[in-house]
């Protein structure tokens, strides 16, 4: 086993400022008015950006929040070629009292340093990860929407930002936060989606980088998504690359299914899976809710089987994007015929309590009896 790279040089410092350089040419209220009328999902960027440079020779440095600009890179930039590159995905919640708030951004600095050891990417130390989130907080505190379940999207990327085409781990690296503006990523928010099992395509596998957020994971499940959609359906459900028997999890979103008597059963994260926060948050409450938990393998033929005859009753998809957002049927073409296994239930009782549960800390509704929320200062 290699070491990881090297985490920071910083002119002898132990961590990154990621000072602001402002922006003067700031978004007005009214334009930024239209915008939270209907962001999408992060269709507007906000007015800054943190960015940080690392170098083999210089570690990680240069780190600042300026404005949200093109960044200047040539056709022959590694990540182009070689998909050198990893990504986070967390929100800024604004809460009814104008506080803005983190949902346990540790863990995202964390799962991006696991990513970037897969991917051969520099680590950036924790507090640097925080750093950065919250300076782009502060910059942009005037983006972060309000009402609903609106927030703030933020997007932590690293890349390999060199330009050369040998195949070889970049020697400079760019690290970036971008985001902006977002409406719930499925739109009707409660509203159950179809979801296509396929057992034809695999998203990881033994050894791959599935539990690393890196955007060949995406790039290998779009065309899954793209066949789904002919059948209604808006996620892609993947099986274990070996045997294809095994739930996974879905292109952007874990999975959970429930049975009629409160029971969560989720596949481990082991190795091919992407280790959501959403999903580890969900089991930790479930039992506040009265719900029991089991991590373990789950097999297509048990889960339809279970569906079919009313034992498995609900099943969700989760994710910082998704929230929480219930199936209302597994699809699957076998043999060019098309089998549809419809939840009993699927905006059942589990779905709605740990749904209502997680979106209540997250605004502030609800006591943090996990100490998941983090304040942004201003
Ligand atoms: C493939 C995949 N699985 C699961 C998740 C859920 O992870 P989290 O709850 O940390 O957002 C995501 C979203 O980030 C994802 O892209």
């Amino acid at each position: 086993m290699l070491t990881p790279l090297e985490p920071v040089i910083y002119a002898g410092s132990m961590s990154l400022p990621f000072e602001l350089v402002e922006n003067t040419r700031r978004t007005a209220p009214e334009r930024l008015a239209e915008i939270f009328a209907n962001p999408g999902f992060v269709d507007y960027f906000s007015d800054h950006m943190a960015v940080a440079t690392w170098t083999k020779a210089e570690g990680w440095h240069d780190s600042k929040v300026e404005q949200y600009r093109p960044w200047p890179m040539t056709l022959g930039t590694a990540v182009f070629h070689y998909g050198q590159e990893i990504f986070e995905g967390l929100k800024f919640y604004r809460r009814a009292d104008d506080t803005i708030w983190l949902f346990r951004p540790e863990a995202n600095a964390q799962r991006l340093a696991r990513s970037a050891q897969r991917l051969d990417l520099p680590v950036l130390p924790e507090a640097d990860f925080l750093t950065s989130v919250r300076a782009l907080g502060r910059a942009d505190a005037a983006w972060v929407p309000s009402g609903g379940e609106m927030s703030y999207y933020l997007r932590p990327v690293m890349f390999a930002d060199e330009s050369f085409l040998g195949v070889r781990s970049a020697m400079r690296v760019t690290y970036a936060v971008v985001g902006g503006p977002a409406a719930p990523y499925f739109a009707d928010g409660l509203t159950p989606v179809n979801i296509y099992v396929t057992t034809t395509y695999s998203r990881a596998g033994e050894g791959g980088t599935g539990a690393a957020k890196c955007g060949g994971n995406y790039a290998s499940a779009l065309l899954a998504q793209r066949e789904g959609a002919t059948y209604d359906c808006s996620q892609v459900l993947f099986t274990d690359a070996a045997t294809h028997e095994y739930v996974e999890e879905l292109g952007g979103m874990n999975f959970f299914a429930v049975t009629k008597d409160g029971c969560l059963i989720t596949p481990p994260t082991s190795g091919t899976i992407l280790e959501g926060i959403t999903r580890d948050s969900i089991l930790t409450l479930a039992p506040s809710l009265g719900l029991t938990c089991e991590v373990r393998p789950l097999s297509l033929s048990e889960l339809f089987d279970r569906i079919s005859a009313g034992e498995i009753t609900e099943a969700f998809a989760c994710g910082t994007a998704a929230v929480v957002t219930p199936i209302a049927s597994l699809v699957q073409v076998v043999d060019g015929e098309l089998a549809r296994y419809s939840l009993a239930a699927p905006c059942g009782e589990a779905t709605r309590a740990i749904r209502s549960q997680l979106i209540d800390i997250q605004w502030g509704r609800r006591d943090d009896m996990y100490g998941w929320m983090q304040k942004v200062e201003l």
